[in-house]
């Protein structure tokens, strides 16, 4: 005779992994996409031209409509990494980074790599996360 598993215990299994997924999706964990910009970086929709603006890690980003908030978005952190790119082997492996949002893309002074993505980041940010030659990127973000 084959040994089977026991009802209670198929119970058990069914339960953690309902759980699992229950905590996957309370993560606030969200995809979006990613462009990048260069500098002039000054004066931003969030700050103006006040130089201490800027994070000292140079990691900061212009907030897409999606996230905007209606400037409300402005001093916001979130954590990127890079999920795909239509490139093979775009995205840096194991790479996340904490972003702090100063400006709003639709107006910042430079323009961004691409348009309407969820966020555009500093040219530091981009290439801590993608290859630089890339212009726009899949990426999980998470505000935090
Ligand atoms: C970045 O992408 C370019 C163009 O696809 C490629 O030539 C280069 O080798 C890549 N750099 C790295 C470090 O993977």
């Amino acid at each position: 005779m084959s040994k089977i598993m026991s009802a209670p215990t198929l119970h058990h299994f069914s339960s953690l992994f309902t759980l699992f997924i229950v905590l996957l999706h309370h993560s606030n964990a969200d995809v979006g996409t990613a462009s990048r910009y260069s500098p002039p970086y000054l004066p931003s929709g969030c700050y103006g031209t006040e130089a201490t603006q800027f994070p000292s890690s140079n990691l900061f980003a212009a907030a897409g409509d999606g996230i905007w908030d209606n400037g409300a978005a402005c001093g916001r952190q979130y954590l990127v990494r890079c999920i795909s790119a239509e490139q093979p082997r775009t995205c840096i492996p194991d790479q996340s980074i904490q972003i702090k949002i100063v400006d709003y893309a639709a107006t910042a002074v430079s323009p961004a790599s691409a348009g309407g993505t969820t966020m555009v980041l500093s040219d530091k940010a981009f290439g801590t996360i993608a290859n630089m030659s890339a212009t726009l990127i899949n990426i999980e973000l998470q505000q935090v």
